[in-house]
């Protein structure tokens, strides 16, 4: 699936005034916009909605994990939204019945996918949890997007170094959605496998999901209009 502006911006903020202020000034070099757990518990639907009046898709990440009919419950009633969110996400180790679950509570208007292997989780944090010790992130995450594939999903989130990986297991338009991204001069932070804006383009990523290189940039417009730029000059 190719995209037209591949840059999602993370606005985890509880700040409204900031987030609006935010996706308005970053509106002309965004393809999506995204609201998570810190900004949709402080502002809930009013929040999302305010939003939302940018006119950008929303990627509502708020990473269902819990029984499959309370996460069907859950997007049904998400699902009421106005605008409904473009895109929105389970864990996929919450498994498949899960997943088919979500997948008949979603309907048409949003694409539904699921988090594979957390970014900020390296092989030791997996297998201090429990994970297969003979397998790494990668085998992993591919094993959680082949399940996300077959219970009906239409992608995964996936760390930049998963995704070559879960192109060959998965069929084609199948959508990699991929955050730990970091321009060349920005620190990792709490994230373990990041790649460039560029690196991850050339894997095949199909959207990037950016935070703090944005958002914590000291001229956010600069900051995701040079990113821009260095992904049309790759
Ligand atoms: O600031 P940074 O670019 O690290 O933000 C990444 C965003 O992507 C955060 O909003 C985080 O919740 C989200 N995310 C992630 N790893 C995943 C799924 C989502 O970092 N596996």
């Amino acid at each position: 699936m190719s995209v037209p502006n591949p840059i999602c911006v993370a606005l985890d903020t509880p700040d409204m005034a900031q987030a609006k202020a935010l996706a308005v000034s970053l509106k002309p070099y965004a393809g999506y916009l995204k609201i998570g757990l810190e900004f949709f518990y402080a502002h809930g639907r009013a929040g999302y909605q305010a939003v939302a009046e940018t006119g950008l898709p929303i990627f509502l990440d708020l990473k269902l994990h819990d029984i499959p009919n309370t996460v069907a419950s859950g997007l049904r009633s998400l699902m009421t939204l106005d605008p409904a969110p473009a895109i929105i996400n389970v864990h996929a180790t919450g498994g498949l019945d899960m997943m088919k679950a979500a997948a008949e509570a979603v309907d048409g208007r949003t694409r539904l996918i699921a988090v594979t292997i957390l970014t900020s989780l390296s092989d030791d944090d997996l297998w201090s949890i429990g994970f297969e010790t003979t397998r790494d992130t990668q085998s992993h995450a591919r094993i959680l997007a082949e399940l996300a594939m077959n219970a009906g999903l239409d992608g995964v989130v996936c760390s930049p170094h998963d995704i070559v990986g879960i192109r060959h297991a998965t069929r084609p338009g199948f959508m990699t959605v991929v955050p730990g991204i970091r321009p060349a001069e920005a620190g990792a932070q709490d994230q373990k496998r990041i790649a460039t804006p560029q690196a991850a383009m050339a894997a095949g990523a199909d959207i990037l999901v950016i935070g703090r290189a944005i958002t914590g940039a000291p001229d956010p417009v600069e900051a995701v209009r040079a990113i821009c730029e260095s992904l049309h000059a790759g």
